[in-house]
């Protein structure tokens, strides 16, 4: 079985489909961490990525390993555990470029079909229910206003020691979302059969609720 939760940066998917997996006893894949990881081998190994052959080499050449331990996404760059460092602003602003480039794409495309085949799966991201498993068993996508989203990646910031202003968050994943839903290739862009889910005025608890009742009554 396979679950896709697809939505915008900071939309309470990740936490939601997290804990959708966990109540009922299957793998969660966070797709948005493999892009992370990529942007951050980017950065370091300072790769142009408008030189592909170099891009290539590094796709090819990539160790990526994810798993859950205490409710977490795990996520190993090359036998390194880096799943801290991605979170941070400097791989936040410069993963959406890396993410639409196409090789990076297919690469990932083809681990995350990979990894969620092997078990049954809450996959998480943006392009899972159109894409990546347009079979899906359940779709859903998350959606909240600005404000709700930017108190959310703030709160976030704040557990790896990052102040940013609410103003800036917002402008910043405006920013973020034109560029994830106007990319050529698999944009940001909700499955016609995904139900839409307003987590704004949500509690946590409500949000899995209501995915776990669907998926147990079968009418997603
Ligand atoms: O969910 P997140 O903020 O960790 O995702 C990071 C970036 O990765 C986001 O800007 C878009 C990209 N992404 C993507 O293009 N496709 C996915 N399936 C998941 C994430």
């Amino acid at each position: 079985m396979i679950i896709a939760i697809d939505g915008p940066a900071a939309s309470g998917k990740s936490t939601t489909a997290r804990r959708v997996a966990e109540e009922l006893g299957i793998t969660y894949l966070d797709t948005g961490a493999m892009y992370r990881a990529v942007t951050l081998a980017v950065l370091e190994q300072g790769i142009d990525i408008r030189d592909e052959a170099a891009l290539k080499k590094l796709l090819s050449t990539l160790d990526l390993s994810l798993r859950t331990e205490s409710g977490k996404t795990v996520i190993t760059l090359n036998g390194r555990d880096v799943s801290e460092r991605i979170r941070a602003s400097d791989v936040t602003a410069h993963v959406s470029a890396v993410s639409a480039v196409p090789a990076v794409r297919e690469a990932m495309v083809k681990l995350q079909r990979e990894l969620g085949n092997r078990n049954d799966s809450v996959v998480e991201g943006r392009d899972i229910g159109t894409v990546v498993f347009p079979e899906a068993d359940h779709k859903f996508y998350i959606v909240a206003d600005y404000r709700t989203r930017a108190e959310r990646r703030q709160k976030d910031l704040r557990q790896i020691g990052e102040e940013r202003s609410l103003a800036e968050l917002m402008e910043d994943l405006k920013r973020r979302d034109k560029k994830d839903s106007s990319r050529d290739h698999s944009p940001l862009k909700r499955a016609a059969d995904a139900i839409v889910i307003d987590t704004s005025r949500l509690s946590i608890e409500e949000q899995v609720k209501i995915i776990v009742d669907k998926v147990k009554k079968g009418n997603s």
